[in-house]
């Protein structure tokens, strides 16, 4: 299906596009054009609002970071949780600082079994100038 002129989609760019309610995240950073879904693989916030610096996309909620060439986490959200191999991760605290206070009861529980997975891409190729993605069909 085509999504976008390539030419609307420089280097360095990032967009949302929703097809159906699949909302998509068509970015281009210096390895190539990629399809993903526009949902941090954390909670799920849309990572179109965030920041891209070369291949690593910067979740704009607890600042996760995560690889686009390799789909995994760079840096784990601050709200701590399983990484996507299930490792454990406490809650991040600013560096010198006290570890922060667990929340209590079943938000600390959340966090801890909160897992962040492995980004999901859609394939992806160029046709006459348009970007074409394979979405799954409804
Ligand atoms: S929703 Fe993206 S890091 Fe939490």
């Amino acid at each position: 299906m085509a999504l976008l002129p390539v030419e609307e989609l420089p280097e360095g760019e990032m967009r949302r596009v929703t097809v159906g309610d699949l909302d998509l995240l068509l970015v281009h950073p210096p390895t190539g054009i990629l399809a993903i879904d526009d949902r941090c693989p954390h909670m799920s916030a849309p990572l179109s609002i965030g920041k891209l610096d070369e291949c690593v996309l910067f979740c704009p909620l607890h600042n996760g970071r995560f690889d686009l060439e390799t789909g995994g986490v760079v840096q784990m959200p601050t709200t701590g949780g399983l990484d996507p191999v299930g490792v454990s991760h406490p809650t991040w605290s600013p560096p010198g600082a006290e570890s922060k206070p667990e929340p209590p009861g079943k938000k600390a529980e959340a966090r801890r079994l909160t897992r962040v997975r492995w980004l999901r891409y859609y394939p992806v190729r160029i046709v006459a100038g348009q970007i074409e993605v394979a979405v799954p069909e409804i």
